[in-house]
């Protein structure tokens, strides 16, 4: 059976404590650039065969302090496909979005244990540059987070903090940028404006212009369309269709019927940081194994 009514329990109004870390990790997923080094990834194909894994943990866990936020979990991300990641809030679905591009390691007395491989190589090894990594791994918040720039400077805002304005035409890779997030219509003959102007879904659908301009291979978005109206969210839901073609996205939504219709996907972790099942999501929508799950998609409680 499909889930009743998701949006009586979207939490989009609940108080957020984290929009300004979303920003500062924003700008730190994209500062620093000139300073890395390219991340060992073994194979960096973007065509992958289907099912292929991309992201895999075993007996990932994360701390924050004495509190531990996520439990020994064990996924398998496959590339070119949409993995969604649901779940009651509380339940470690941000934590461990953030633990993939190790947005973590900026949290003062978080501590990740087990492994995290992005095409085999654990992105907690020694050798592994985490700013590298948020390269190949880029992030979109619940919050647009658009720099108090132009549009065109949001979009060039990367690829310059990399250098590499010099090696691409700017212009070129700005309107790729614009064009791959389904935005550059409507920007096309404003993009000296500000950002900050848009409305609320085109600044995500910058935000994500943004981020797929350094070309990324994975995109990990953190309730992408939850500050937006249904209007601008069903938007973002038909970009990612096709923002898929090119890119895995791991996507957290409270949104059952959004997970529903746009992932292969789902994951289901509940409260106390465990990931309960992982499915495709016509099994975990209508012929969940853990009860629980049932009783989590049917509304009977989160
Ligand atoms: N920066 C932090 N410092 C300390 N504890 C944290 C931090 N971020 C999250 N936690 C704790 O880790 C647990 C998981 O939080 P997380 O934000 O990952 O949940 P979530 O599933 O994304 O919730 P929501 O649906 O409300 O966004 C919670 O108990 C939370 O209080
Ligand atoms: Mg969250």
């Amino acid at each position: 059976m499909m889930a009743r009514d998701p949006d009586d329990r979207n939490p989009a109004s609940k108080p957020r404590e984290t929009e300004e870390t979303d920003t500062t990790m924003a700008t730190a997923q994209l500062e620093d650039e000139l300073i890395t080094t390219e991340v060992e990834t073994g194979s960096t194909e973007r065509a992958g065969r289907p099912d292929e894994t991309v992201v895999a943990t075993t007996g990932l866990t994360v701390h924050y302090g004495d509190d531990q936020a996520l439990w020994d979990v064990d996924i398998e991300i496959p590339v070119h496909k949409v993995t969604a990641i649901i779940g009651p809030s509380g339940c470690g679905k941000s934590t461990f979005l953030r633990s993939i591009n190790r947005m973590n390691d900026q949290i003062d007395g978080c501590r990740i244990g087990g492994e995290l491989h992005f095409h085999g190589k654990n992105v907690y090894d020694e050798d592994v540059d985490p700013v590298a990594l948020r390269r190949k791994i880029g992030m979109v918040f619940q919050k647009p987070n658009p720099f108090p720039k132009s549009i065109y400077d949001n979009v060039a805002y990367g690829l310059r903090v990399q250098g590499k304005d010099d090696e691409v035409d700017l212009d070129a890779a700005v309107e790729d940028a614009l064009r791959g997030a389904a935005l550059w219509d409507e920007v096309k003959d404003k993009l000296d404006e500000s950002g900050l102007e848009l409305s609320g879904g085109q600044q995500q659908r910058l935000c994500i212009a943004r981020t797929i301009a350094t070309d990324p291979e994975v995109l990990l978005m953190d309730e992408p369309t939850s500050a937006l109206d249904p209007v601008a969210a069903s938007k973002i839901e038909d970009l990612i269709d096709e923002l898929v073609e090119e890119y895995t996205v791991v996507i957290v939504t409270h949104n059952m019927q959004q997970a529903a219709r746009i992932s292969d996907k789902t994951a289901v972790f509940l409260n106390g940081g465990e990931l309960v099942e992982f499915d495709r999501t016509a099994t975990i929508f209508e012929n969940p194994a853990d009860d629980r799950v049932e009783d989590y998609i049917t509304g009977k409680f989160g």
